[in-house]
């Protein structure tokens, strides 16, 4: 059904692999508009509780946007193509699924801002991070520029967008890019495991901490107002009436 991303789901979780390993899975208009078909499904898809997003092969998660058809793109074309991006990484971020990034391997450009679009990042030891846009002559599109600076604040965030250089897995993890450092051959399991526990979790409430969240990072939003309404929403709904009961009961929560 899909040429250039591969998906896998096993109770409930969906593993989304971009799929292009010998173009070290960079973004090209179908991987983008696959990814978008991908995550309208997944929406609509009760039986997909959330989803790891990860890379083919052994060397790259995303090694950036195609750089193959730059040379074609105009003025026009270059800020539609960041807006196009933008939407689909937006959407990964105000998933009401929670959407996690396993990364494998080289995190460039589009790659290190679509890591950066999940709700939070697990990486191989041998990652590497970095937003190299400045080598070409243009800078991030697909929100690198507002992500990187909300992830790891405006001096790290400039330094590594003008020095255009790579970091390792250890310094993205000390600097707060990445949640968690683990061996190349046990990410997917540990990703797995941690994405596991967190859809067993009442999947309204989840939704409602990730949109609550989110507004932390929109100005065009009240994020306490956000927090209050999502609070007082999960009031009374039946999974909250079950998690407190259990917890007086001193038993575990059966939620639905
Ligand atoms: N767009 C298009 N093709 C890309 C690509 C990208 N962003 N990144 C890698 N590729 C392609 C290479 O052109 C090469 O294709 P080929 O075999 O047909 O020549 C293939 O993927 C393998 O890459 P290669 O450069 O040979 O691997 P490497 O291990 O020597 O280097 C990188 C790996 C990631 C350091 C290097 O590929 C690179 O710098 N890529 C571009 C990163 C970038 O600038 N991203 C931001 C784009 S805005």
């Amino acid at each position: 059904m899909y040429s250039t991303i591969a998906t896998e789901q096993k109770n409930g979780l969906l593993k989304i692999t971009i799929n292009r390993p010998e173009k070290l899975n960079a973004l090209n208009d179908i991987v983008l508009s696959e990814l978008k078909t991908m995550l309208l499904s997944m929406r609509d898809d009760a039986s997909i509780k959330g989803a790891i997003i990860t890379g083919a092969g052994e060397k790259s998660f995303v090694a950036g946007a195609d750089i193959g058809g730059f040379l074609q793109v105009d003025k026009t074309q270059g800020a539609q193509l960041a807006m196009h991006g933008q939407d689909i990484f937006s959407m990964i971020e105000q998933s009401g699924k929670p959407i996690m990034a396993a990364v494998n391997g080289f995190a460039l450009g589009g790659g290190c801002e679509l890591a950066m679009s999940c709700h939070f990042r697990y990486a191989s030891a041998d990652a590497k991070f970095g937003q190299p846009e400045i080598n070409l002559g243009i800078i991030p599109g697909y929100g690198g520029t507002q992500r990187l600076t909300r992830l790891i604040g405006k001096g790290r965030a400039m330094e590594l967008m003008m020095r255009g250089d790579m970091i390792d897995a250890a310094e993205a993890y000390r600097i707060g890019l990445v949640n968690k450092v683990i061996a190349h051959n046990q990410l997917i399991e540990e990703a797995v495991a941690t994405m596991q526990l967190i859809i067993s979790k009442p999947q309204p409430a989840l939704s409602a901490l990730i949109e609550a969240t989110n507004a932390a990072d929109d100005d065009t939003k009240d994020g306490y107002a956000s927090e209050a309404k999502s609070f007082g929403h999960a009031f009374a709904s039946d999974n909250m009436i079950e998690g407190v009961t259990a917890f007086l009961e001193k038993r575990k929560p059966n939620f639905k």
